[in-house]
């Protein structure tokens, strides 16, 4: 079916396409298209907003002098549409939730539609930013530190990144160009007194570096006040060793990522993932070992051919761990397409089962500490952390929530500086994705981030 939107103002047209998108995700939705099946339209009224749906009319009432909510409100009902997250469009759902003191969940139901379930997820993930944003001191920030590589590229893998084969002889003249980043965005650090709350090596792999490579950056940043908080991604388990880990502990790293995606043999070959069951559970054990405060696992559910029993048989195996963190991915399809093709309306209530388990099974022994949504993400559904113990990865929630500044280096990435007094981001600088073009330019872009710090610092 193709369904046109027809819009005249602007500031609407984003939020409706994007809802009716999500309320028909194996349809076609154009703006102001010609030969459509039916036609959205709106009026807008002093107090009241119209929908026509086809033969459909709803008029609903102008709620809290948000006339954009009232129409999608009246969208929702027109074409009978249950979702989840209601009328919620935006990535990051706690900060909806954020806008009300109490009532949390009766308020979210109300006026957002949310399913009471979404609505007390997204209120705990809320209770969790306010909770480590009283934390912080003013001048305190995170650093975040990529690694563009991966071995080979898993076929779901929607980030933009290098691989490793053809540029194997390139990681020597990334690194050297990292830690002359790395040196100098510090020393900008302590020259407008901030503090680190947080580090976090993330890629593509970070392990992909040789333990030679790891211990230059290991050390660099020793050299450092170094912050509790110390996250590693080491996501591959065919990139891990024994003694990468061993390294890694022995400069302070607190949280290393180990993720096997899915403890099904037969999906990590569908997907290209170059590591069995079996390396994931090596690496794993290597780490409880070694001591780490906090092991976390990622999980995605909706993967290749996966059933609902693969997916609890994943969950399941990742349980027996007892990990202190556990992340559940709802896969992201850039290419939605391909699953309307395949009518895969099946993968998306499958999805959904999954996702219910998932809650079932980690609510009585995990906390939720941070939630978000990607837009092409099976039936707009959501990702989420889980957390043992009240002890969650505080950068997980500066950076998904832009609940506090992230100063990045190396190549793609992106610097938020967070108002220390409204919460608000006010300044943003990203860094060229490509590693060689990051390399070449660096030493014009070196001295316009520690500028853009400097400029910015009073207000972290
Ligand atoms: C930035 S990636 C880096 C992690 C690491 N490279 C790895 O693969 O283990 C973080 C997580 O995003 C999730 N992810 C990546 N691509 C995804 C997709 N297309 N849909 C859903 N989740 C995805 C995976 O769970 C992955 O572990
Ligand atoms: S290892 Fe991670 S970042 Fe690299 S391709 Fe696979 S999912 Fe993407």
């Amino acid at each position: 079916m193709v369904i046109s939107l027809k819009n005249e103002v602007e500031r609407y047209r984003y939020g409706i396409y994007h809802l009716l998108k999500m309320i028909f995700p194996y349809d076609v939705v154009v703006v102001n298209g010609e030969n459509s099946d039916v036609e959205l339209s709106y009026a807008v009224g002093k107090s009241s907003v119209t929908v026509f749906f086809g033969e459909k009319v709803h008029e609903e009432p102008i709620i809290r002098d948000d006339v954009l909510l009232s129409l999608k409100r009246a969208v929702y009902r027109v074409t009978g549409a249950t979702l989840p997250f209601g009328v919620l469009t935006g990535v990051r759902p706690s900060q909806t939730a954020l806008k009300f003191d109490t009532d949390v969940v009766k308020n979210l139901e109300e006026v957002y539609l949310v399913s009471s379930q979404k609505g007390e997820i997204m209120e705990r993930c809320a209770k969790r930013v306010r909770a480590v944003q009283n934390r912080l001191s003013k001048k305190q920030i995170s650093l975040y530190i990529h690694i563009p590589f991966c071995p080979s590229r898993c076929k779901y893998c929607s980030f933009t990144l290098a691989y490793l084969k053809p540029y194997s002889q390139l990681i020597d003249g990334y690194l050297e160009a990292l830690l002359t980043e790395l040196s100098g965005v510090l020393q900008t650090v302590s020259e407008c007194d901030l503090q680190l709350a947080s580090v976090y090596i993330g890629g593509g792999t970070p392990t992909v570096l040789t333990e030679q490579q790891l211990r230059r950056l290991l050390e660099k940043l020793a050299a450092f006040p170094m912050p509790k908080e110390f996250s590693v991604e080491a996501g591959r388990a065919d990139t891990v060793t024994e003694e990468k880990l061993r390294l890694m502990k022995e400069y302070g790293v607190s949280r290393v990522s180990i993720n096997p995606q899915t403890l099904n043999q037969k999906t990590l070959e569908l997907i290209g993932r170059r590591h069995s069951v079996e390396d994931f559970y090596r690496a794993y054990d290597w780490a409880k070992k070694i001591g780490f405060d906090t092991i976390n696992t990622d999980l995605i559910a909706g993967l290749g051919e996966e059933t609902y029993s693969d997916f609890t048989h994943s969950l399941d195996g990742i349980l027996s761990l007892s990990p202190e963190h556990i992340t559940v991915h709802t896969l992201c399809n850039k290419r939605t397409s391909a699953l309307v093709e395949q009518g895969d309306v099946h993968k998306a209530e499958e999805v959904g089962k999954m996702l219910r388990y998932t809650y079932e099974k980690l609510m009585p022994l995990y906390e939720p500490y941070y939630i978000y949504r990607q837009k092409e993400a099976i039936s707009s559904l959501e990702n989420v952390g889980f957390m043992k113990n009240n002890q969650e990865c505080m950068y997980n929630i500066f950076m998904m929530e832009e609940a506090s500044s992230v100063i990045a280096v190396g190549a793609g990435g992106t610097s938020k500086l967070i108002d220390f007094t409204d919460k608000k981001p006010f300044a943003k600088l990203r860094t060229d994705k490509q590693p060689e073009r990051y390399m070449r330019d660096l030493a014009l872009t070196l001295p316009k981030k520690q500028a853009f710090m400097m400029e910015n610092c009073h207000r972290i």
